[in-house]
């Protein structure tokens, strides 16, 4: 756990601020929690994602899915290596991280599985960090039944 971007790694830091950057272009009129994500490419690409919302709400996407989809769509067959992700009420920061829901977390789980290695998560609020190594370590017994 860390308190501030600083501590942070030189990678990882620009990392965090590509995932804050990426938020002031969350689209969320409806439910006015805004999220950025950045995802590091295996050739060292940064790819960023925001939550789109819709009328129709189950058109909209988590910010976590929109750096990942586009990412695999930009760069194919590159690995994923690392996702950082920040978000909060009307542009701001949570205080304690807000975390990944159970769907982007398994999708984040195939993608990894694809990278052939882990794939880290930072995930940035307001006066706290926290690095997880591996998608395993968000969803302990990632669904891989149909190999
Ligand atoms: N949201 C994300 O972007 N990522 C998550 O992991 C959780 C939720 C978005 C979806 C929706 O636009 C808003 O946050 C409120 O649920």
């Amino acid at each position: 756990m860390f308190s501030s971007l600083d501590e942070l790694s030189a990678a990882d830091k620009e990392l965090a601020k590509a995932a804050i950057a990426a938020q002031k272009t969350s689209y969320a009129p409806y439910s006015k929690f805004n999220v950025g994500a950045a995802l590091l490419m295996g050739n060292g690409e940064i790819v960023p994602g925001s939550n789109q919302e819709n009328a129709a709400s189950p058109s909209g996407l988590c910010a976590e899915r929109t750096a990942m989809f586009a990412a695999a769509v930009r760069y194919p067959g590159v690995p994923m290596k690392a996702l950082a992700i920040t978000g909060g009420h009307k542009m701001s920061i949570c205080d304690e991280p807000a975390t990944p829901c159970g769907g982007c977390r398994q999708v984040m789980a195939e993608y990894q599985k694809l990278a052939g290695g882990p794939i880290s998560v930072l995930l940035i609020g307001a006066r706290q960090i926290w690095k997880f190594a591996r998608i395993d370590d968000l969803l302990p017994f990632i669904f891989t039944s149909l190999d």
